[in-house]
């Protein structure tokens, strides 16, 4: 059979390193930089639960069933999904799944690279104290200063392209595999510090309620739409990254335990992330709504101006970068296995080649923004569009495809075989939201935010 040839590739050293791995992919600036701002433009507790419903009910799922196709393909995604397609006696056209992953993975790297060039800024502004005392206007004036250089952004921006492109240039184990090795760790020690400092110091009861007063009035179809774009893409659904890292699991480790500590560890982060932002935000009477701009101005202007904040605000941009490396590497890791495995594509070129093109994406979100005359909460342009599209079309769609694919055209015996370890009762279970309630529950969110389905 098919997918029991050899691998061209070798993978993780072991289940702990595919968690790893897995959990730096899905931990990344979705849950430090996005979840806590797109709760404090929706409003907080109710788009928390409508995010964490959909955690549960279609990511968690649709992670076992994109893990899954992964290591029954065991190849990079597009190829996966051609074996697989055979393999079931299904159209190839199934391997649009992987093409659409490809594409989409591109579209979130070029402003996923531009942020992440933020913050590489901010680790040197906050260590070489320059906000030190600075009031909010101050520092909404630096970020503006910042957006509005091109010069620096396309420096940031092109230094973290190149990070990117080094570690995946150095192949499964020793670039993608050391990178979790020694990364991770360090990222959960830098997480509990910062939230034991800002547990501490802010003002951490209005920042629970903040993040968990249920208050429905505020959930328009929009909200749901979000929360829903939000869970594919904070947990690197949809897109054949976690096709492309299941690939490379190993063949007796257990599917659904392990995706369900992937997904707990990353929930939990997202959680922990906005428990040590928003108390600080609150603390010094900032807006928890700002947009995009709440990491790079309510948080820094707190930092700025509390004792130890230097340091500690040091060690929470030094703690965002690591996220987002760990995950900006999984955008490509896709596209890189296939043209290294299916065109024999040199795996430092082919890094290169899908490190230029997302490098071209973020210099388009640069030059095309308009900063300079709407200030840094608007006018994103290219930016907002790439990133709307992406996670909130392209995601779910992605994912919608997957688990038809795994709950209707692929064999049950198959599917059953990779996930063996499954309990009876979790595997009915797992088999019903795959086959029903997640593509109808996508579909319907999906129509209704379109305003083709028209919901009370
Ligand atoms: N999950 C990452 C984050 O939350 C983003 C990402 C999306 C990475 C899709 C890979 C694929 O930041």
């Amino acid at each position: 059979m098919e997918h029991t040839e050899a691998r061209p590739h070798r993978g993780w050293a072991s289940r702990w390193i595919f968690i790893l791995a897995a959990t730096g992919s899905a931990v990344g600036l979705g849950n430090i930089w996005k979840f806590p701002y797109i709760t404090g433009e929706y409003g907080g507790g109710a788009f928390v639960l409508v995010y964490l419903a959909c955690i549960l009910v279609v990511g968690i799922p649709v992670m076992m069933a994109e893990v899954m196709l992964g290591r029954r393909g065991r190849r990079n995604p597009i190829s996966s999904m051609e074996a697989l397609a055979k393999e079931a006696g299904a159209p190839a056209a199934w391997s649009l799944i992987g093409w659409a992953g490809m594409l989409a993975g591109l579209m979130i790297l070029s402003f996923y690279s531009v942020v992440a060039g933020w913050v590489l800024d901010y680790i040197l502004r906050m260590a070489d104290g320059s906000l030190t005392g600075a009031s909010s206007e101050n520092v909404t004036q630096a970020f503006t200063g910042l957006l509005t250089n091109r010069n620096e952004l396309l420096g940031w921006h092109t230094a973290f392209i190149l990070m990117t492109v080094a570690i995946v240039a150095g192949g499964v184990s020793k670039g993608l595999g050391n990178a979790a090795r020694i990364l991770m760790p360090l990222l959960f020690v830098l997480l509990l510090l910062l939230l034991g400092y800002s547990l501490a110091s802010g003002d951490a009861t209005r920042a629970f309620h903040f993040m968990f007063d249920f208050n429905a009035s505020k959930l328009s179809g929009e909200a749901v739409l979000v929360a829903l774009g939000h869970a594919f893409f904070t947990l690197s659904l949809g897109m054949g990254a976690m096709l492309a890292y299941g690939s490379y699991m190993p063949g007796k480790a257990s599917i659904g335990g392990t995706v369900l500590m992937i997904a707990f560890l990353d929930t939990l982060i997202a959680l922990i992330a906005g428990m040590a932002i928003f108390p600080l935000v609150f603390a010094h009477g900032l807006e928890p709504g700002s947009g995009p701009g709440l990491m790079f101005m309510s948080l820094p202007t707190a930092f700025g101006n509390m004792p130890g904040g230097g340091l500690f605000g040091t060690l929470f941009f030094i703690l965002v970068g690591i996220a987002a490396l760990t995950s900006a590497i999984s955008l490509i890791e896709p596209g890189v296995a296939w043209l290294n495995e299916t065109w024999h594509v040199k795996r430092l070129r082919a890094s290169i080649l899908l490190g230029l093109v997302g490098w071209l994406g973020g210099v388009a979100c640069i030059f095309s923004n308009n900063w300079l005359e709407t200030g840094p909460t608007d006018g994103w342009y290219v930016f907002e569009t790439l990133d709307f599209v992406a996670s909130n079309v392209m995601l779910p769609l992605g994912g919608l495809l997957i688990a038809l694919f795994a709950g209707w055209a692929m064999k049950a015996p198959s599917v059953r075989e990779e996930l063996r370890d499954l309990h009876p009762a979790l595997y009915g279970a797992w088999r019903v939201v795959i086959r029903f309630i997640a593509p109808i529950g996508i579909a319907v969110v999906f129509l209704n935010s379109t305003g083709l389905l028209k919901l009370g």
